[in-house]
């Protein structure tokens, strides 16, 4: 056998070899240039053929041809084996698709628990007939205070460590002026409009919305506000600088205490699902209703005393009462003619009652593990 034929043989088997166990694609194409390419195994042999004599030439020159005829052969056979077998593979998978088989691993939102207990107690106003109002969190002092009966250098300013925005000045207007009662499209909701630019401050309660409604409204008026107050005060577990509150309003003829003591039972009842609900009275003060009163419930997590109710089985939960004849005034309402109650509780307090919550700090934290759980 001439070392050409020996040669021949070799690519034949190596090639043979090669292709068993190609597949892929991009290696097949390797394979090709390094046998059939320019410079590849097989062009190699052909340019030998020149060197060798006619004889040899007509002899080995068409066992050349057919080896570079069958090794294109193989190399397309293999091509198409391939592309069929990933075909295959392809659409298998997709008969195959397991749609447990693999989870991403995706963020999945949840409500903010004061959402959760803001829509709770909007459906217990709602149902009973209150109509939902909203006011501006920066306030002057005038609706803060003034208005709510508390005059400049009144003691119970001290009551609320007040944000101001701007020194306030020393004479403050027993009006509004009409820069401050522009914002009072009222039932619109949580939105936060600038009033007038004397006196502003960082509204210490919701009570301040009370006045904007007088002023906007007719008796009779059935109303709740939802939202949020600050205090310039230190944070702890139980005090934080910025918390919600909520406010409720009543004004009619010949409205009565009674009426702030069943409404009152009623929302507490069905904030905590109690139906036997205890509540008792005491005597409270706010300057903004005269009498004031405290209306505390019978704590609902226990029936000798725990550690929420400082073993007392009492809860502090309501501040209320009728509301100060000067209130009605300032609000445009006659006090010979109408009566009303009002009440404004911690929401933030309830929200910790209800769902155990022991630190104030939690709600605005952005900690996963405490928002996950509600
Ligand atoms: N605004 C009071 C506070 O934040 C709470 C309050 C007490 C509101 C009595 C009222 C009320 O409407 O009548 O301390």
């Amino acid at each position: 056998m001439s070392n050409l034929d020996q040669k021949i043989n070799q690519i034949k088997r190596d090639l043979e070899q090669q292709l068993l166990k190609t597949k892929d694609l991009k290696i097949l194409d390797a394979l090709r240039i390094y046998f059939l390419g320019k410079k590849g195994l097989i062009t190699a042999l052909m340019s030998e053929l020149k060197n060798l004599s006619p004889e040899k030439k007509r002899q080995l020159g068409p066992s050349l041809n057919i080896l570079k005829k069958e090794t294109e052969e193989k190399i397309q056979k293999t091509k198409e084996k391939i592309i069929q077998e990933q075909t295959k593979a392809t659409s298998l998978k997709k008969v195959n698709f397991d749609v447990t088989a693999y989870k991403t691993d995706t963020l999945k939102g949840n409500t903010h628990v004061y959402t959760k207990f803001i829509e709770e107690i909007e459906n217990i106003f709602l149902s009973i007939g209150f109509d939902p109002y909203d006011g501006p969190e920066v306030e002057s002092d005038y609706y803060n205070f003034t208005s709510l009966n508390v005059p400049q250098n009144h003691p119970a300013r001290d009551m609320y460590d007040t944000f101001w925005l701007n020194k306030p000045s020393p004479t403050d207007s027993t009006k509004a002026t009409t820069a401050e009662k522009l914002p009072t499209s009222l039932k619109l909701r949580r939105t936060s409009r600038p009033t007038s630019k004397k006196n502003l401050l960082l509204r210490t309660h919701t009570s301040p919305v009370q006045m904007r409604i007088m002023e906007n409204n007719k008796p009779p008026i059935s109303a709740f506000v939802i939202g949020r107050a600050f205090r310039h005060e230190a944070t702890d577990a139980t005090h934080d600088f910025t918390f919600m509150q909520c406010e409720g309003l009543l004004i009619d003829k010949n409205v009565t205490l009674s009426n702030l003591f069943a409404v009152s039972k009623k929302i507490l009842q069905t904030m905590f699902q109690k139906k036997e609900l205890d509540i008792r009275i005491r005597p409270g003060f706010f300057p903004f209703v005269e009498p004031g009163v405290e209306i505390d419930m019978r704590c609902p997590f226990c029936s000798g005393g725990c550690s929420v109710c400082k073993k007392t089985t009492w809860l502090e939960v309501f501040p209320g009462g009728l509301v100060h004849p000067n209130v009605l005034k300032f609000g445009g309402i006659d006090p010979e003619k109408y009566s009303g109650f009002a009440f404004g509780f911690g929401l933030t307090r309830l929200a910790m009652l209800k769902y155990g919550i022991n630190d104030i700090r939690l709600f605005h934290s952005g900690k996963l593990k405490f928002l996950e759980q509600f």
